[in-house]
Parts: C-alpha cells; structure tokens; sequence
C-alpha cells in the first residue's frame, strides 16, 4: 500500500507526462508544416519518451495495487513565433518536470516511502539529462543557426536522434 497523498501525486504525474508528450507532438507537427524534418523527428523521439515515462507511472501505480485515475489532457496547441520558440519552451516544461518530480519525491521522503523513492530515482537522473538535452538545443540553435545553412545542417543533426525504450523496466 502507498500512502495516499503519494497515490494522487503519482496518479498526476501521468496526466503531466502524457501532456509532455502531446506538448512534444504539437512541436514536431509546427516543425513538420515548415519542413523542419530533422526538428520534426526530434520531438517526435521526445513525444516517444513522455509516453513511456507516463506507462511507467501507470505501471508503478497498479503494480502498488493502487487505482490509476486519468484526468483530462489539456490542449498543448501554441502559435510559435520563431523556430526557436518550441526550443526554449521545451526548456522551461522540463524544469516544470522536474520540479513535480521533485515534489513527489519530497512527499515519499517524509514519509519514508523508500520504494516510491527508489522508482523515482530513475526520473530524478532522466531530468537532468532531459534538461541538459533542452538547454543544448537552445545553444546549437543560437551557435550555428544563424543562416539558412546552418540551420539545414542543424536539421540533419536534429534528424539522427533515435528513439530507445526506457532503461526502467517494471
Ligand atoms: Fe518525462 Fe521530459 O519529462
């Protein structure tokens, strides 16, 4: 049994990691209308990722015998001003993740739920690369994609991220 407080806290987090995802898939749907592919496949890896992370909410949710509730998904659609608004906006979710993780983790500490502390961990080093990703993408956009060549060759960087299951299995 987990303590109930923990159980809303988590059952959360799930809405927050799906909405990362469509956050993410609306993303590649603006790079993609602007024939970004490589931006596009980016964070259409990414949307891979938050829906996994969500599942493994889930997972961890039911495999504590506790009830899985799943809240409504807000709109995640944006008017982007810039190619590197999606960017810095990716940054800035992903310290909100981690701020929430944080939060759960703190709620488990205080309470001495070692297990839930455990299960967390993984999320706790998945931020901070995460972060470090986001805050990269931010750089190599203002390095090199000043001009349109760069900006094709940024692309094509953007195009070789693959996509791989989560390390955590449950
Ligand atoms: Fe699942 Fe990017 O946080």
């Amino acid at each position: 049994m987990l303590d109930k407080e923990v159980v809303k806290l988590l059952n959360e987090q799930i809405t927050k990691e799906f909405y990362s995802a469509y956050l993410y898939l609306d993303m590649a749907n603006y790079y993609s209308d602007h024939s970004l592919n490589g931006f596009e496949h980016w964070f259409f890896v990414q949307m891979q990722e938050e829906r996994d992370h969500a599942l493994l909410f889930r997972q961890y949710i039911l495999n504590n015998g506790e009830v899985v509730k799943l809240a409504e998904i807000a709109s995640p659609t944006k008017d982007y001003s810039s190619f590197r608004e999606p960017l810095t906006m990716a940054f800035e979710h992903e310290q909100f993740v981690t701020a929430s993780i944080n939060n759960i983790y703190d709620a488990a500490y205080k309470i001495k739920d070692f297990r839930t502390m455990q299960f967390l961990d993984w999320f706790i080093k998945e931020q901070g690369e995460e972060e470090k990703n986001a805050d990269d993408n931010v750089k190599k956009y203002d390095l090199f994609a000043g001009d349109p060549k760069g900006l094709y060759m940024l692309d094509n960087e953007m195009k070789t991220r693959l996509y791989n299951p989560p390390s955590l299995v449950l």
